[in-house]
């Protein structure tokens, strides 16, 4: 009997890149739902089938122990790949899986890997009636994401996991979830896009020629969150959006923000926001701006006119689930 897990997006509301290196971050998971449906087979094969290969008729299969050997995946199945060896290193099991997953076409930066790789753990726990906790789920879907990308914090993958707006700190060790509203934003992707990667690395090099500065920006962003959970709890969207634009200008300082970023960071602050700011790696991706509703079309136009693609997301949705048999 096949079985389906989904997993959420999130978005990066404060402390990006200061979270790689311990300090805390505050990050909502977004409704952008990603589902792996996962079903044992006979034969010891996986095949795998995205909404991408789908698209070009095409879709990916391996011998099991070949993928259980492997440490570089095909790019399009790798997290799903990454996942089942996760799982089956610790949960050994016969025969193969036929792997199906769908979501969004376009993910815009918001955590697609992640959920993709947390709904295929839990998917794989249901099927093989295996109980994973959700600090089990965590655990191998960060190593999952670890293996493939290298680097990262796992505050997106506690999100897929956990859902809601979490308090994230400490590579993991501190996970807390925050009683917060549905947030007053807009969000507008710009487009390009550099590899978490390359923006991670980019970082820790200027992290090496400046190390007291760098240090010191992170702890500005460390007082950032701090004082954001005391303004998201009395859900002061001024003080809020203060803290946006003190984040956005670190974030500056940091080399992580681009023009086409910027331009709607400043034309949502023009339209009225209460504050804006990038949200993830940066070096393209999304930009989000906390509004007024009397304010929210504007804001809309202005990240339009500059460039930008709205989406509509609702924040703090809930977290891994099985879902109900079709
Ligand atoms: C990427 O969305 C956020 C970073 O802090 C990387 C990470 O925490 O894994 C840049």
């Amino acid at each position: 009997m096949p079985v389906t897990a989904s997993a959420p997006g999130k978005l990066m509301l404060f402390g990006e890149h200061a979270v790689v290196y311990r300090y805390p971050c505050i990050v909502t998971a977004v409704d952008l739902r990603y589902s792996v449906t996962v079903e044992q087979v006979a034969d010891p094969i996986i095949t795998i089938d995205t909404p991408v290969m789908r698209k070009y008729d095409q879709s990916f299969s391996a011998p099991i122990e070949t993928i259980l050997r492997q440490t570089n995946y095909p790019k399009a199945a790798a997290f799903v790949l990454a996942a089942v060896k996760q799982f089956h290193n610790r949960n050994p099991f016969d025969g193969g899986l036929s792997i199906r997953t769908d979501g969004p076409e376009v993910s815009y930066g918001l955590g697609s890997s992640s959920a993709v790789t947390v709904a295929s753990i839990a998917a794989l726990a249901e099927q093989f009636k295996v109980t994973a906790p959700l600090g089990e789920i965590y655990t191998m879907a960060v190593e999952a994401v670890l293996e493939v990308q290298g680097k990262g914090s796992g505050f997106d993958v506690a999100s897929a996991v956990y859902g809601g707006t979490l308090y994230f700190a400490k590579g993991g060790r501190e996970i807390e979830p925050l009683e917060v509203p549905d947030l007053p934003i807009v969000i507008g992707f710009s487009g390009d896009k550099v590899s978490t990667t390359n923006l991670i690395d980019q970082v820790s090099g200027l992290m090496a020629r400046n190390p007291e500065t760098v240090e010191g920006i992170f702890k500005v962003m460390n007082e950032i969150v701090w004082q954001a959970q005391r303004f998201l709890d009395l859900q002061d969207w001024a003080g809020l959006g203060d803290l946006m634009n003190i984040n956005q200008g670190l974030l500056d300082a940091l080399g992580v923000s681009t023009s086409q970023l910027a331009k709607q960071v400043f034309a949502a602050r023009k339209a009225g926001a209460f504050g804006a700011k990038l949200s993830g790696a940066g070096g393209g991706d999304c930009m989000f701006a906390l509004v007024d509703p009397g304010k929210k079309q504007a804001v809309c136009e202005a990240i339009e006119e500059s460039g930008g693609i709205l989406v509509s997301l609702d924040t703090g949705v809930n977290g891994v689930r099985i879902e109900p048999i079709q």
